[in-house]
């Protein structure tokens, strides 16, 4: 055998009031691509930040070839040629690709001024533009790109600084079916030029298509080892949650009021000639598929109020509502879980007990006194319901896993006594077990009598979960199928624009 790239030994990390890794082991060989699994809270993200020079391990050796090595400090391990592309991506927005690729290393001229040589740095970044099959314009301001694009320019990032070993935190969950297939193609590029890679991801599929070897964390420790041969989804789930998972997707037909919710001629901003029409029953489960910026993200957030629709009615119960902000909405129990938790979903620097009973706060301020026993006893109750792994409810969201932070923005809304829920991406970034939790508490809730809507780009959480599919492209609703009507072709080729 080789020597590993990278080996760490028996690696422990604590923070107040958890053990995130206790003797964690875990080998990288040259040009293979790591698989990394586990649930959320089991302490993935930890491992890679330590090997990335964020956190300090308190226990544990580390080697790079086969040398000891200490890795002080991100530059530390950006030197030992360490590339980290993060579960939340940190770009700069305004800045464009090539600033941000080369950023604080630009290219200058020789004079004393050191003034930045614009177009050296333009041509060194299309080299990487290109090596990762990227046709944008190096010019581009960041915050024209899309998440999949800005991802592909951190990877750019990580290969100009010569990086051998590539962690990937989760790279897909924000990205679509086209996009993610793009990344995985890069991901074995990069390993067929030489480049080890950590892949860390909660959809099991990407790691059984990807991986040399996986490993599976469970409760920051070590659950086991498989080898290529050995990597299927049963068997990772196996090592995950230590048993096999019942049936994934809890699905019965349920019978409510028809055409509950009602949205007609709705228009958004971004397509101001294009009509959307739909309706969900109530204990019905309304998916909407569709590629990126088909206009799903939009007419949600048209419905809710968070951006002015310019036309169309929406009816509730048969009368006609009028929503001009997402107040207007909460006030019919009109919700929206949102897909980008650290924009809308979530205040990190709040305690899991502020965040999940925020919406809600004038409900316990009844006379101008919050009632914090009543607030607890509700924040209790979500966590124990969605099983939100964390010390207490005084623990602040920043300081959960990706994962749990998801589950404390559903959370806040299932605690408000919704009749129309609109999810946006609701399980990204959320393990099988808590996946399978979800959809069950999606039924329960569609069972009580709401209303759902469920945007996503899981096409098999699409397929598993939904009553009915819209399916959308460009703004418009190419076809809603019927549940024995839905198949992945079927969806695909409505989603592509045919009808
Ligand atoms: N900075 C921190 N302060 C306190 N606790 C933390 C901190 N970072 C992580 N933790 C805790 O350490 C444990 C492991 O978290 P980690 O983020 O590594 O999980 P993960 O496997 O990446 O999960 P996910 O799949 O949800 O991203 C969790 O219990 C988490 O709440
Ligand atoms: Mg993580």
């Amino acid at each position: 055998m080789t020597t590993p790239i990278l080996e760490m030994q028996g690696i422990g990390k604590r923070f107040p009031g958890v053990v995130a890794l206790d003797e964690v082991d875990l080998e990288v060989c040259p040009g293979e691509i790591l698989g990394l699994a586990g649930e959320n809270g089991a302490g993935k993200s930890t491992l890679m930040k330590i090997l990335g020079g964020i956190y300090q391990p308190d226990a544990g050796r580390l080697r790079i070839d086969g040398r000891r090595t200490v890795i002080r400090s991100v530059s530390d391990a950006i030197s030992r040629g360490i590339g980290f592309i993060h579960q939340e991506l940190n770009v700069l927005d305004n800045l464009d690709v090539a600033e941000n690729i080369f950023l604080g290393r630009e290219p200058t001229w020789g004079g004393p001024l050191r003034l930045v040589d614009r177009r050296k740095l333009h041509a060194e970044a299309d080299v990487y533009l290109k090596r990762l099959g990227l046709e944008i314009s190096s010019w581009t301001p960041l915050k024209n790109l899309s998440i999949a694009q800005q991802q592909m320019v951190e990877i750019a990032k990580a290969l100009s600084l010569n990086a051998r070993i590539l962690i990937m935190d989760e790279p897909t969950s924000s990205l679509t079916l086209t996009e993610t297939a793009r990344l995985l193609e890069v991901a074995k590029e990069l390993k067929a030029q030489g480049v080890s890679i950590i892949y860390i991801s909660h959809r099991l599929g990407e790691i059984t298509d990807l991986a040399d070897r996986a490993v599976v964390l469970r409760d920051g420790r070590n659950a086991g080892v498989l080898a290529r041969e050995e990597i299927n989804h049963d068997a990772i789930v196996r090592l995950m949650v230590g048993r096999d998972l019942d049936r994934f997707y809890a699905h019965a037909a349920t019978a409510g009021k028809p055409q509950y919710f009602e949205v007609r001629d709705l228009r958004t901003i971004r397509y101001p000639s294009h009509r959307v029409s739909f309706d969900v029953a109530q204990g019905e489960i309304l998916g909407f598929a569709g590629l990126v910026g088909a206009g799903r993200s939009e007419a949600a957030q048209a419905i809710f109020g968070v951006e002015a629709a310019i036309g169309g009615t929406v009816l509730l119960d048969g009368k006609q509502i009028k929503i001009l902000s997402a107040k207007d909405a909460i006030a019919h129990n009109i919700y929206l879980v949102s897909e980008d938790r650290r924009r809308t979903g979530l205040i990190v620097d709040m305690a899991i007990r502020e965040n999940i009973t925020l919406p809600a706060l004038w409900g316990y301020a009844q006379a101008g006194l919050i009632d914090r026993l009543a607030e607890r006893k509700v924040s209790t109750e979500m966590c124990g319901k969605l099983n939100i792994k964390a010390p207490s409810i005084e623990t602040k969201a920043a300081n959960l896993s990706g994962g749990n932070q998801q589950k404390v923005v559903l959370a806040k809304w299932l605690s408000l006594n919704p009749k129309v829920l609109i999810f946006d991406e609701p399980t990204r970034g959320i393990d099988v077990g808590a996946k399978a939790e979800i959809y069950q508490l999606m039924r329960t809730l569609a069972e009580s009598g709401v209303a759902i809507i469920m945007i996503s780009s899981d096409m098999e959480e699409i397929l598993g979960e939904s009553d009915r599919v819209a399916v959308m492209h460009e703004g418009v609703i190419t076809g809603i199928l019927k549940r024995d009507e839905c198949s992945e072709e079927a969806i695909m080729r409505l989603a592509v624009g045919h009808r």
